[in-house]
């Protein structure tokens, strides 16, 4: 089995039985924030999307590039669709021009062509990218390869039980705001980049510790930033509360909890790969591409310039009237959320800078009262500020996802009271009826759904399954004093009281192990 890189979470894999393109991704994506790295913009891509299929993870704009895939991708390439709730990914593919889909049932091997064999995992929760993230499973010829991109599924078992895997790719780099674009003093910011950075790779190592694959591929990350604007979001600064650490650092991290199995590919690197070995080679020599990687982000800046110029040229939309089109789209899916609406809790504000940089229109998205007005010298959980065009930008083209956009922009400053609150950040990539039904429907079942089995970690019984995103904490499941962790997504929980410590609502049910069970607390959004 071959696999080159092609850049980001992208690769092609060729085997004698066919060739998979993988999440190509080229064009910068929100609103002109992230560019891949290291730059793959130089391939040939021609013969690169001359493919037998396509594979999109999910819908995030660094791994789905409509652009791309419309001008690049063949359109006899047969489409392998994870089982997604929504037909949104097969709608827009169908629209770029591809036909041939192959709906693979949700973790069943499909046998393809000539021996070719995939399986597909797909992660459907409201949280899991655009309403759906997925891994790829390949084998040929009893080499498998697990493409397990950005996807965070509560363990790798269901692949591990399909037979020792030779090749896993992963993501261990940052892909959100967090902390950077919080007003924070900077040392606060800092001391959190720092915790991220952190979990970021303790959970890769669980990952990677799960499955044992012979090699590791680290993917999915970075992006780099190059506006001016966001400069300074390259981990090239020697900030240790950077979030988006690249390839070269993973080499170091890995080697001090003694990885010694990892490959990473450049963009037109090619990995040879058996049941015994993986050869590679390269367009440069790794070390010396990251020992010159200032040089080629400065270099690509001023290549990419003009496109930054001519996206920020197409945002503004004068004579949208943003209040007005915000009440007539976000209103009624006011009016039918429940679940997000309840966890929401509060309004919330968003601050829009006009065109001369300081005049400021604020509005509110008022949970509680189901409407959108202009801010009323009120307290508000969360606040947003970020330019009046950009706003402008989503409303002119109908964006139903504004995590998807605004948000992974990190074009913004947000402030907040209290907790991060993960139902702001639900309702606003729901912006449809279709993904608001879908999360509405989610939440609710897993409100309802009770978690009857416990488990003992240390001192204390807890509920097996993680009030997230339902990881068995029996493995992610870390307590120190009082405190847990699940280090699935880093949330803690106070044992004692059974609050969720990192996000509102999703409380724990816990008792000390000499204590008498409390009656069931149940989960509560408010
Ligand atoms: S499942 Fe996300 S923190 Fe536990």
């Amino acid at each position: 089995m071959r696999v080159t890189g092609t850049g980001h979470a992208s690769m092609r894999i060729d085997t004698p039985a066919g060739s998979i393109l993988c999440d190509p991704w080229v064009n910068p994506a929100y609103f002109a924030s992230w560019f891949p790295f290291p730059d793959n913009s130089r391939l040939d891509w021609d013969t690169l999307g001359d493919v037998d299929y396509l594979y999109v993870s999910h819908l995030h704009r660094d791994h789905f590039d409509a652009a791309h895939l419309r001008r690049y991708v063949s359109k006899k390439a047969t489409v392998l669709l994870p089982a997604f709730p929504t037909s949104e990914m097969e709608d827009e593919l169908r629209e770029l021009g591809f036909t041939k889909f192959l709906k693979a049932p949700n973790e069943e091997v499909v046998e393809l062509d000539g021996g070719l064999k995939v399986m597909i995992q797909a992660l459907t929760s409201p949280t899991d990218g655009p309403i759906g993230d997925s891994s790829l499973w390949v084998e040929y010829d009893g080499v498998r390869l697990l493409n397990q991109n950005d996807a965070r599924p509560t363990d790798l078992s269901l692949f591990a039980e399909l037979g020792h895997v030779h090749a896993h790719m992963l993501q261990f780099s940052g892909a959100i705001w967090y902390p950077m674009v919080y007003e924070l003093p900077q040392a606060a910011k800092t001391a959190f980049g720092k915790q991220k950075r952190d979990r970021q790779f303790d959970r890769t190592w669980r990952y990677i510790d799960d499955l044992k694959a012979d090699h590791v591929f680290p993917i999915a990350g970075p992006p780099c930033f190059l506006d001016d604007a966001l400069w300074q979001f390259n981990d090239i600064h020697g900030d240790e509360g950077n979030i988006f650490p690249d390839q070269s650092v993973f080499l170091a991290e890995y080697a001090k909890v003694g990885g010694t199995n990892a490959v990473v590919l450049l963009p037109g690197s090619v990995a040879e790969i058996t049941t015994g070995t993986c050869e590679t080679t390269h367009p440069v020599p790794v070390a010396e591409f990251f020992a010159n990687k200032v040089a080629h982000l400065e270099e690509m800046r001023e290549r990419k310039r003009p496109i930054i110029e001519a996206e920020k040229a197409s945002w503004r939309h004068p004579e949208i009237d943003v209040l007005k089109e915000m009440q007539r789209r976000i209103e009624p899916l006011l009016d039918e959320s429940i679940y997000i609406a309840k966890g929401v809790g509060g309004p919330v504000r968003f601050d829009l800078v006009g065109y001369d940089g300081e005049s400021v229109e604020s509005i509110v998205v008022d949970f509680p009262g189901k409407q959108v007005r202009p801010y009323a010298d009120e307290k508000v959980r969360y606040r947003f500020r970020t330019e009046r065009a950009l706003i402008e930008h989503l409303l002119h083209i109908g964006e139903v996802d504004w995590v998807n956009s605004l948000f992974l922009s990190c074009r913004f400053s947000a402030a907040r009271i209290g907790q991060y609150n993960e139902f702001v950040y639900s309702f606003f990539k729901c912006l449809s009826e279709e993904r608001l039904q879908y999360s509405e429907g989610w939440y609710d079942e897993h409100e309802r759904a009770v978690d009857a089995e416990d488990i003992t970690i240390g001192d204390w019984v807890v509920q097996r399954r993680c009030p997230h995103l339902k990881a068995d904490l029996s493995r992610f499941g870390v307590v120190e004093g009082d405190q847990l962790t699940c280090q699935l997504h880093g949330w803690r929980f106070d044992l004692s009281s059974g609050r969720c410590l990192t996000s509102v609502g999703h409380k724990i049910r816990a008792h000390r192990v000499d204590e008498q069970s409390p009656a069931p607390a149940g989960e509560s959004l408010s």
